[in-house]
Protein backbone atom coordinates (compact mmCIF):
# COMPACT_ATOMS: atom_id res chain seq x y z
CA UNK A 1 0.00 0.00 0.00
CA UNK A 2 3.13 2.56 0.67
CA UNK A 3 1.36 4.37 3.20
CA UNK A 4 4.70 5.97 4.17
CA UNK A 5 6.28 6.82 0.78
CA UNK A 6 8.38 8.76 0.75
CA UNK A 7 8.97 9.29 4.75
CA UNK A 8 12.00 9.29 6.49
CA UNK A 9 12.07 7.79 10.06
CA UNK A 10 14.29 7.19 13.00
CA UNK A 11 13.83 4.37 15.48
CA UNK A 12 15.84 4.08 17.99
CA UNK A 13 16.71 0.64 19.61
CA UNK A 14 16.14 -0.51 16.06
CA UNK A 15 18.69 -3.07 15.94
CA UNK A 16 16.42 -6.13 17.58
CA UNK A 17 13.10 -7.15 18.60
CA UNK A 18 10.02 -4.69 18.42
CA UNK A 19 12.15 -1.55 16.95
CA UNK A 20 12.97 -3.96 14.54
CA UNK A 21 9.79 -4.82 13.45
CA UNK A 22 9.15 -1.31 13.26
CA UNK A 23 11.08 -0.58 10.88
CA UNK A 24 10.95 -4.10 8.61
CA UNK A 25 7.25 -2.40 8.41
CA UNK A 26 8.09 1.13 7.73
CA UNK A 27 10.70 0.09 4.50
CA UNK A 28 7.72 -2.26 3.67
CA UNK A 29 5.79 1.04 2.97
CA UNK A 30 7.85 3.22 1.03
CA UNK A 31 9.60 4.80 4.32
CA UNK A 32 14.00 5.15 4.69
CA UNK A 33 14.12 4.38 8.20
CA UNK A 34 17.62 5.04 10.73
CA UNK A 35 18.48 2.18 12.64
CA UNK A 36 19.47 3.65 15.76
CA UNK A 37 21.13 1.91 18.38
CA UNK A 38 23.58 1.79 20.86
CA UNK A 39 24.78 -1.40 19.78
CA UNK A 40 25.89 -0.24 16.31
CA UNK A 41 27.49 -3.78 15.11
CA UNK A 42 23.88 -4.90 15.61
CA UNK A 43 22.32 -2.58 14.18
CA UNK A 44 24.30 -2.46 10.70
CA UNK A 45 23.66 -6.47 10.57
CA UNK A 46 20.14 -5.48 11.01
CA UNK A 47 20.42 -2.18 8.34
CA UNK A 48 21.72 -5.00 6.29
CA UNK A 49 19.22 -7.05 6.33
CA UNK A 50 16.36 -4.99 5.76
CA UNK A 51 17.70 -3.79 2.53
CA UNK A 52 18.42 -0.68 0.59
CA UNK A 53 16.54 2.13 2.13
CA UNK A 54 17.66 1.02 6.07
CA UNK A 55 20.56 2.87 7.42
CA UNK A 56 22.35 2.13 10.67
CA UNK A 57 23.23 5.21 13.17
CA UNK A 58 25.13 4.39 16.31
CA UNK A 59 23.28 6.13 18.92
CA UNK A 60 22.99 6.66 22.59
CA UNK A 61 19.63 8.19 23.77
CA UNK A 62 21.46 9.29 27.03
CA UNK A 63 23.91 11.49 25.50
CA UNK A 64 23.01 15.01 24.47
CA UNK A 65 25.35 14.64 21.39
CA UNK A 66 24.77 11.88 20.47
CA UNK A 67 21.06 12.50 19.75
CA UNK A 68 22.04 15.73 18.13
CA UNK A 69 24.25 13.60 15.83
CA UNK A 70 21.76 11.35 15.12
CA UNK A 71 19.26 14.21 13.50
CA UNK A 72 22.36 15.64 11.82
CA UNK A 73 23.01 12.19 10.14
CA UNK A 74 19.38 11.65 9.36
CA UNK A 75 19.05 14.98 7.92
CA UNK A 76 22.16 14.09 5.81
CA UNK A 77 20.93 10.86 5.00
CA UNK A 78 17.36 10.73 3.82
CA UNK A 79 16.93 14.74 3.66
CA UNK A 80 14.29 15.19 5.58
CA UNK A 81 12.59 13.60 9.47
CA UNK A 82 8.86 13.22 9.51
CA UNK A 83 8.84 10.34 11.80
CA UNK A 84 10.37 8.95 15.21
CA UNK A 85 10.17 6.00 17.40
CA UNK A 86 11.63 6.55 20.96
CA UNK A 87 11.60 2.71 21.36
CA UNK A 88 14.22 2.37 23.09
CA UNK A 89 14.51 1.21 26.61
CA UNK A 90 16.48 -0.82 29.03
CA UNK A 91 14.12 -3.24 32.23
CA UNK A 92 15.31 -3.90 35.47
CA UNK A 93 13.73 -5.28 38.36
CA UNK A 94 14.62 -5.31 42.56
CA UNK A 95 12.64 -5.05 45.39
CA UNK A 96 12.15 -1.54 47.14
CA UNK A 97 14.83 -2.30 49.71
CA UNK A 98 17.38 -3.15 47.33
CA UNK A 99 17.01 -0.82 44.39
CA UNK A 100 20.09 0.79 43.69
CA UNK A 101 20.68 4.85 42.66
CA UNK A 102 22.58 3.51 40.06
CA UNK A 103 19.89 1.15 38.57
CA UNK A 104 17.18 4.21 39.17
CA UNK A 105 19.62 6.75 37.50
CA UNK A 106 19.83 4.16 34.46
CA UNK A 107 16.92 3.73 33.57
CA UNK A 108 15.62 7.20 33.98
CA UNK A 109 18.12 7.88 31.66
CA UNK A 110 17.49 5.28 28.84
CA UNK A 111 13.74 5.13 29.14
CA UNK A 112 12.85 9.26 29.70
CA UNK A 113 15.70 11.75 29.39
CA UNK A 114 15.93 9.39 26.04
CA UNK A 115 12.76 9.89 25.14
CA UNK A 116 12.34 13.47 25.93
CA UNK A 117 15.54 14.72 24.82
CA UNK A 118 15.24 12.82 21.44
CA UNK A 119 11.72 13.82 20.48
CA UNK A 120 12.87 17.52 21.52
CA UNK A 121 15.06 17.58 18.83
CA UNK A 122 13.18 15.84 16.65
CA UNK A 123 10.20 18.18 17.15
CA UNK A 124 12.89 21.20 16.53
CA UNK A 125 13.85 19.43 13.27
CA UNK A 126 10.31 19.19 12.04
CA UNK A 127 9.34 22.82 13.21
CA UNK A 128 11.77 24.29 10.83
CA UNK A 129 10.69 21.55 8.29
CA UNK A 130 7.08 22.88 8.45
CA UNK A 131 4.91 20.09 7.93
CA UNK A 132 3.94 18.30 11.10
CA UNK A 133 5.71 14.99 11.72
CA UNK A 134 4.96 11.86 13.31
CA UNK A 135 6.22 10.78 17.17
CA UNK A 136 5.67 7.74 18.98
CA UNK A 137 7.07 6.38 22.33
CA UNK A 138 7.02 3.13 23.26
CA UNK A 139 5.63 3.21 26.75
CA UNK A 140 3.81 -0.11 28.10
CA UNK A 141 1.35 -1.91 30.45
CA UNK A 142 3.93 -1.11 33.26
CA UNK A 143 3.14 2.01 33.08
CA UNK A 144 -0.54 1.84 33.54
CA UNK A 145 -0.12 0.67 37.43
CA UNK A 146 2.65 -0.07 39.90
CA UNK A 147 4.04 -4.22 40.10
CA UNK A 148 5.87 -5.20 43.25
CA UNK A 149 9.60 -6.34 42.05
CA UNK A 150 8.89 -3.23 39.11
CA UNK A 151 9.13 -0.27 40.65
CA UNK A 152 11.31 1.76 38.45
CA UNK A 153 10.74 1.00 35.28
CA UNK A 154 7.02 1.00 36.13
CA UNK A 155 7.23 4.90 36.95
CA UNK A 156 9.39 5.44 33.70
CA UNK A 157 7.18 4.19 31.95
CA UNK A 158 4.41 6.33 33.52
CA UNK A 159 6.65 9.10 32.93
CA UNK A 160 6.36 8.28 28.94
CA UNK A 161 2.81 8.27 29.40
CA UNK A 162 2.82 11.65 31.20
CA UNK A 163 5.58 12.89 28.74
CA UNK A 164 3.26 11.46 25.62
CA UNK A 165 0.19 13.66 27.38
CA UNK A 166 2.17 17.09 27.32
CA UNK A 167 4.20 16.68 24.34
CA UNK A 168 1.14 16.17 22.24
CA UNK A 169 -0.97 18.78 23.71
CA UNK A 170 2.79 21.16 22.95
CA UNK A 171 3.12 20.11 19.60
CA UNK A 172 0.08 19.54 17.51
CA UNK A 173 -0.42 23.37 17.20
CA UNK A 174 3.05 22.42 14.65
CA UNK A 175 1.11 19.63 13.34
CA UNK A 176 2.97 16.93 15.16
CA UNK A 177 1.13 14.36 16.39
CA UNK A 178 2.82 12.26 19.57
CA UNK A 179 1.46 9.43 20.94
CA UNK A 180 2.52 6.03 22.56
CA UNK A 181 2.06 2.45 22.03
CA UNK A 182 1.26 0.24 25.35
CA UNK A 183 2.45 -3.34 24.84
CA UNK A 184 1.31 -6.09 27.33
CA UNK A 185 4.30 -9.19 27.04
CA UNK A 186 6.07 -9.22 24.07
CA UNK A 187 8.07 -12.29 23.34
CA UNK A 188 11.94 -11.61 22.25
CA UNK A 189 15.28 -11.58 23.31
CA UNK A 190 14.28 -8.43 26.34
CA UNK A 191 12.24 -11.05 27.55
CA UNK A 192 14.75 -13.88 27.96
CA UNK A 193 16.41 -11.06 30.24
CA UNK A 194 13.41 -10.32 31.91
CA UNK A 195 12.60 -14.27 32.86
CA UNK A 196 16.11 -14.60 34.03
CA UNK A 197 15.37 -11.65 36.47
CA UNK A 198 12.29 -12.83 37.78
CA UNK A 199 13.54 -16.67 38.05
CA UNK A 200 16.12 -14.85 40.41
CA UNK A 201 13.81 -12.34 42.53
CA UNK A 202 10.99 -14.91 42.81
CA UNK A 203 13.54 -18.78 42.97
CA UNK A 204 11.25 -20.18 39.67
CA UNK A 205 13.23 -22.12 37.19
CA UNK A 206 14.01 -19.88 34.11
CA UNK A 207 11.30 -20.20 31.40
CA UNK A 208 8.23 -20.58 34.01
CA UNK A 209 7.78 -16.73 34.59
CA UNK A 210 7.38 -16.13 30.80
CA UNK A 211 4.53 -19.07 30.50
CA UNK A 212 2.73 -17.73 33.42
CA UNK A 213 2.41 -14.25 31.71
CA UNK A 214 1.82 -15.82 28.35
CA UNK A 215 -1.17 -18.11 29.62
CA UNK A 216 -2.82 -14.79 31.54
CA UNK A 217 -3.26 -13.03 28.54
CA UNK A 218 -6.28 -12.67 27.40
CA UNK A 219 -5.85 -13.44 23.82
CA UNK A 220 -4.06 -16.84 25.20
CA UNK A 221 -0.75 -16.01 24.75
CA UNK A 222 2.44 -13.35 24.69
CA UNK A 223 2.30 -11.13 22.03
CA UNK A 224 4.62 -10.69 19.41
CA UNK A 225 6.80 -7.44 17.84
CA UNK A 226 4.06 -8.41 15.03
CA UNK A 227 1.47 -7.81 16.86
CA UNK A 228 2.55 -3.99 17.31
CA UNK A 229 3.21 -3.35 13.89
CA UNK A 230 -0.36 -2.42 13.08
CA UNK A 231 -0.56 0.11 15.48
CA UNK A 232 3.24 1.43 14.62
CA UNK A 233 1.86 1.73 10.92
CA UNK A 234 -1.50 3.50 11.75
CA UNK A 235 0.04 6.20 14.25
CA UNK A 236 3.01 6.68 11.47
CA UNK A 237 0.11 7.31 8.78
CA UNK A 238 -1.58 10.20 7.93
CA UNK A 239 -4.77 7.79 9.06
CA UNK A 240 -3.67 9.19 12.76
CA UNK A 241 -3.79 13.12 11.93
CA UNK A 242 -6.51 13.57 14.35
CA UNK A 243 -5.19 11.53 17.25
CA UNK A 244 -3.27 13.31 19.66
CA UNK A 245 -1.26 12.81 22.96
CA UNK A 246 -2.93 9.37 23.25
CA UNK A 247 -1.32 5.75 24.72
CA UNK A 248 -3.15 2.71 23.45
CA UNK A 249 -2.88 -0.42 24.68
CA UNK A 250 -1.54 -3.55 22.37
CA UNK A 251 -1.77 -5.78 25.12
CA UNK A 252 -4.34 -8.91 23.83
CA UNK A 253 -6.68 -7.24 26.53
CA UNK A 254 -4.67 -7.17 29.65
CA UNK A 255 -5.34 -3.82 30.13
CA UNK A 256 -8.44 -1.61 29.67
CA UNK A 257 -7.75 2.18 30.05
N1 LIG B 1 9.20 -6.76 25.18
C1 LIG B 1 8.18 -6.44 26.01
O1 LIG B 1 7.55 -7.32 26.64
C2 LIG B 1 7.76 -5.01 26.15
C3 LIG B 1 6.59 -4.74 26.85
C4 LIG B 1 6.18 -3.43 27.03
C5 LIG B 1 6.94 -2.40 26.50
N2 LIG B 1 8.09 -2.68 25.83
C6 LIG B 1 8.86 -1.54 25.32
O2 LIG B 1 9.05 -1.67 23.91
C7 LIG B 1 10.32 -1.12 23.54
C8 LIG B 1 11.14 -2.15 22.79
O3 LIG B 1 11.24 -3.32 23.57
P1 LIG B 1 12.03 -4.62 23.07
O4 LIG B 1 11.39 -5.78 23.72
O5 LIG B 1 12.18 -4.62 21.60
O6 LIG B 1 13.45 -4.34 23.77
P2 LIG B 1 14.91 -4.87 23.42
O7 LIG B 1 15.65 -4.91 24.70
O8 LIG B 1 14.84 -6.14 22.62
O9 LIG B 1 15.51 -3.73 22.47
C9 LIG B 1 15.93 -2.50 22.98
C10 LIG B 1 17.00 -1.93 22.07
O10 LIG B 1 17.39 -0.67 22.62
C11 LIG B 1 18.79 -0.55 22.51
N3 LIG B 1 19.29 0.41 23.50
C12 LIG B 1 19.47 0.20 24.84
N4 LIG B 1 19.98 1.29 25.41
C13 LIG B 1 20.11 2.23 24.44
C14 LIG B 1 20.59 3.56 24.42
N5 LIG B 1 21.04 4.16 25.53
N6 LIG B 1 20.57 4.24 23.25
C15 LIG B 1 20.13 3.64 22.11
N7 LIG B 1 19.68 2.37 22.07
C16 LIG B 1 19.68 1.67 23.22
C17 LIG B 1 19.32 -1.96 22.73
O11 LIG B 1 20.63 -2.12 22.22
C18 LIG B 1 18.26 -2.79 21.99
O12 LIG B 1 18.62 -3.00 20.63
C19 LIG B 1 10.94 -0.64 24.85
O13 LIG B 1 10.64 0.72 25.04
C20 LIG B 1 10.25 -1.48 25.91
O14 LIG B 1 10.26 -0.87 27.18
C21 LIG B 1 8.52 -3.96 25.65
Amino acid sequence: MNRLEGKSALITGAARGIGRAFAQAYLKEGATVAIADINIERARETAEELGERAYALAMDVTDQASIDTAITQVIATAGKLDILVNNAALFDLAPIVEISRESYDRLFAINVAGPLFTLQAAARQMIAQGHGGKIINMASQAGRRGEALVAVYCATKAAVISLTQSAGLDLIKHRINVNAIAPGVVDGEHWEGVDALFAHYEQRPLGEKKRLVGEAVPYGRMGTAEDLVGMALFLASSDSDFVVAQTYNVDGGNWMS
